[in-house]
């Protein structure tokens, strides 16, 4: 089965082909970092314009390197949400038009799902059940993962996401956007136990995460000292601030694994391309004897090749998507309910666990 996968949810445009859920034919990504980096931040009517310039050559590129073409996709994957809906739209209507045109089916893909279920992309496989830490951007969740479409949200952040966290506290020290990447090189010079940031662990197994109180802390550190005009070494913040993040990231996630008594991990999502996550959460689960699996670098940040392995679960389930749903901003697993952003019914394709 041949599908071709599309991404615009946040600031990167991409479209990959997938064959059988297993091979990757192509993998194509155009971010928009120069476009938002002299911002700061993702201006989202910027994003939607870039989107609407690039969904075309992207998704030619993606065909073209897997020698394909439109007549012989069996299915198209496209992110419905969670994201900017203006920018979902985009890839949204692109895949809904070429659906209209060539009859392809299709299937609206929730964002976080083509996260969690991106370590399958890679040769070393995790066993159901899993559990998965998206943490990116937009999101830091924990997830009980019984097989390819029933996900149980366990725990989820009560207000920062940790990329986010990563991209405040880069702007508090005047560094790149998007902070994370930038942070994770200068940490490599820092120490790490130089400043005690606080770790918050929201009382005694929960599994939700909060970060906001850590942003606040080093931003206080930082104004103290530019007031009383004192130096301070930014790779030292740098790992301090990275290590408070990667502390609490683990600590959960393997409690997660130890509460539901499972030995299999997975990490995903942008801020899984941190090494000293990665780093960590592999030499605790040694000592845990927890397996934790990870994708590799360019399928932690977003990418369609994950959306179109998650599209290729739904279909396996007969599943596709009206061509009348809209796209959503807030996520159905995360937020049961009405969907933000659309009026139309939750996208039958993801079940949350009971
Ligand atoms: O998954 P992603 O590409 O987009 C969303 O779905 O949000 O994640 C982007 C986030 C950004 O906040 C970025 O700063 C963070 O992932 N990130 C990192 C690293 N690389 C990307 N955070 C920490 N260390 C990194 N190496
Ligand atoms: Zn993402």
């Amino acid at each position: 089965m041949l599908i071709l996968g599309i991404e615009s949810s946040c600031d990167e445009t991409a479209a990959a082909v997938l064959r059988d859920g297993r091979t990757l034919l192509s993998n194509v990504i155009n971010s928009q970092v120069a476009v938002h980096s002299p911002y700061g931040g993702v201006v989202p009517e910027l994003a939607s314009r870039k989107h609407l310039e690039n969904i075309y050559p992207v998704v030619e590129a993606a065909l073209a390197q897997a020698g394909v073409g439109l007549d012989d996709l069996d299915g198209l994957a496209v992110t419905q949400g969670p994201g900017l809906v203006g920018a979902l739209l985009i890839g949204l209507s692109f895949a809904k038009a070429i659906s209209a045109v060539k009859g392809i089916p299709y299937v609206g893909v929730d964002h976080i799902v083509g996260h969690l279920l991106s370590p399958f992309l890679e040769q070393d496989q995790p066993e159901f059940p899993y559990i998965a830490l998206v943490a990116s951007g937009g999101h830091s969740s924990i997830f009980l993962v019984h097989d390819h479409t029933t996900i149980q949200p366990l725990g989820r952040t009560r207000d920062d996401a940790a990329g986010e966290a990563f991209d405040k506290v880069g702007k508090i020290l005047g560094l790149e956007y998007p902070g994370g990447p930038v942070i994770s090189r200068l940490a490599e010079q820092g120490n790490p136990a130089a400043i005690p940031f606080p770790r918050a662990w929201l009382g005694q197994d929960s599994l939700d995460f909060s970060f906001s109180g850590l942003k606040t802390s080093v931003a206080n550190y930082v104004h103290q000292h530019q007031q009383k005009n004192e130096p301070f070494h930014i790779p030292d913040v740098c790992a301090s601030f990275q290590e408070a993040v990667v502390e609490v990231l683990c600590e959960k996630v393997l409690t997660a694994a130890r509460m539901h008594g499972i030995s299999t991990v997975a990490l995903a999502g942008g801020v899984a391309a941190n090494a000293r996550l990665r780093a960590v959460l592999q030499d605790l689960g040694a000592q845990r004897g927890i397996k934790i699996f990870m994708p590799s670098l360019e399928l932690c940040t977003d990418n369609a090749a994950m959306i179109a392995l998650a599209g290729f679960y739904h279909f396996a389930e007969k599943a596709t998507t009206s061509l009348d749903t809209d796209a959503y901003s807030r996520s159905p697993i995360l937020h049961p309910g009405p969907l933000s952003g659309g009026d139309s019914p939750a996208p039958p394709t993801v079940r949350a666990a009971p």
